[in-house]
């Protein structure tokens, strides 16, 4: 799972168990209000029952039965919550009722119900909804002379209840959906924030690792990742101090070793044409050895040194009027021999009239003969090779293209970086190549502002391609045309 992904779900989670706690806060902390709404409630109840004993006392001790009924009536006014009072007797008369009409008869039920003294009974009635009863008992003396009972309507509290959890739930729904939406797109944007420098860190590290050390990781934080940026980019600007150090120790190296090289050369073919006194045949075989090798030595010196032009793009393009259909016969007249060695039939199948183009002669010659004489490596005898020149509307493009072995496809993409040479293809050729040919075909290549690209089918053969856009003239040439 990629950086930005994981770092989204753990920052989201992490939203989710917070907004879950507070939530879960939200619905302890009201229920805990609730509660004590409800306990208010019923120790208020509670006083009020016991105010109706005391009068109903009163009462039986005064044998004043008018001063109960018309506390009964009063408590009925003040507490609109009331349905009914009643008050009995041991027997279960009703001695005083908020209904006066059924003061005098009985509620024996009432009058047997078990409460101890100094306690109530609280009770709700499941077949009738909303209702709360409390009942007490009035001592005389210790001994329970009746029962009060109060009925008080559940509807006003069981609202308020509803009511006050509706508005918890709507409020915690709106916080929780508030906050996680925040939380979500906060996730996504620090998701984006952590991700994306350590994105740009491995982006600007692989580019180093494949050697483009003009890499500059662009991160300007002051954070680790900031430093990490840094230490890369210093990283960097060593290695290509080093590498432009080794470039030119390479070029001065192979540069003092051309002249001895070519005097060494010199005399060895001096030697066999028989200057210096006759030779015997072994004589002659060993110094055509020598002198052999002394010019693939100066074949591959020659690479390196043209490669190092390349690269440090000192590169000579001496840019004239160039017909391409030219060199291309021209080289392929020369290099037939080569492939006539391993009866291949190598053709040029250019058109009549191609466009001339603005570029190097030579170093167009050295690109075709690179990819010809790769050609003629890697294809077996009888094989079959062909130069082909196309002339489109803004470019030329040229193709070599062989009945040979073909490059697998995993060597394709890096096929032109310098020694890159596929592995199955070194044991098959009898003197190795420098791996410099095709890096030298891409520089030429692009210094005309062309590209180089190659299509290939494992043993059906390969096409390698570039263009040389025909481009107008450069300003500096113009008067000299
Ligand atoms: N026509 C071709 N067919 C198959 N493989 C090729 C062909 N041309 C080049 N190659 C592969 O590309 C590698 C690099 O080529 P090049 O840079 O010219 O180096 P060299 O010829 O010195 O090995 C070769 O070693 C070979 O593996
Ligand atoms: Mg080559």
């Amino acid at each position: 799972m990629i950086l930005k992904y994981k770092f989204g779900i753990s920052i989201t989670v992490m939203v989710l168990i917070v907004v879950a706690g507070v939530s879960l806060f939200l619905v302890i902390s009201e229920r805990t209000i609730l509660n004590k709404i409800i306990k208010d409630k019923e120790a208020s109840r509670i006083e009020l029952a016991k105010n109706l004993v005391h009068v109903c006392r009163e009462s039986i001790i005064g044998n004043d039965q008018l001063l109960i009924i018309n506390q009964v009536k009063n408590i009925r006014k003040n507490n609109r919550e009331i349905v009914h009072i009643i008050y009995v007797d041991r027997d279960g008369k009703i001695l005083a009722h908020t209904e006066p009409k059924m003061i005098g008869d009985f509620d024996n039920k009432l009058a047997e119900i078990k409460i101890d003294e100094g306690s109530y009974l609280g009770a709700t009635h499941p077949e009738i909804e909303n209702v709360w009863d409390i009942f007490l008992p009035v001592m005389i003396g210790g001994e329970r002379t009746g029962t009060t009972g109060i009925r008080f309507s559940q509807v006003g509290l069981n609202r308020l209840i509803e009511n006050t959890k509706q508005q918890t739930y709507t409020r915690i729904a709106g916080i929780s959906g508030v906050s996680l939406l925040l939380g979500l797109f906060g996730s996504v944007i620090l998701a984006g924030m952590m991700s994306n420098p350590i994105k740009k860190l491995s982006k600007g590290a692989a580019s180093i690792g494949d050697g483009n050390l003009d890499t500059v990781i662009d991160i300007r934080s002051r954070d680790e990742l900031g430093k990490l940026a840094g230490e890369f980019n210093s990283m960097a600007k060593k290695l290509k101090e080093l590498d432009t150090m080794k470039d030119a120790f390479v070029s001065n190296i192979t540069h003092d070793l051309k002249s001895p090289l070519g005097a060494m050369k010199g005399y060895v073919d001096f030697l066999l044409k028989g200057r210096m006194g006759n030779i015997n045949d072994k004589q002659k075989d060993a110094l055509i050895r020598v002198s052999e090798n002394a010019e693939r030595l100066g074949n591959f010196i020659g690479d390196i040194l043209d490669y190092a032009k390349i690269k440090s793009g000192s590169i000579d393009i001496v840019r004239e009027k160039t017909d391409v259909s030219e060199i291309i016969r021209e080289t392929v007249r020369l290099i037939e021999p080569l492939a006539d060695n391993k009866s291949i039939i190598l053709k040029a199948k250019v058109p009549d009239g191609a466009e001339e183009i603005f570029g190097d002669k030579k170093s167009l010659e050295r690109v075709l003969h690179n990819l010809i004489s790769n050609s003629i490596k890697f294809t077996p005898e009888k094989g079959r090779i062909t130069v082909s020149l196309e002339d489109k509307r803004k470019e030329l493009i040229i193709s070599v293209s062989d009945t040979g072995v073909g490059v697998p496809p995993e060597d394709i993409g890096s096929i032109f970086d310098r020694f890159h040479q596929v592995q199955e293809h070194v044991k098959m050729v009898k003197t190795r190549g420098t791996g410099l040919g095709l890096a030298i075909v891409k520089g030429i290549v692009e210094a005309h502002d062309g590209k180089v690209w190659v299509e290939s089918k494992i043993n059906k053969g390969s096409t390698f391609f570039f263009s040389l856009p025909k481009g107008s003239l450069p300003a500096e040439l113009k008067d000299k045309v």
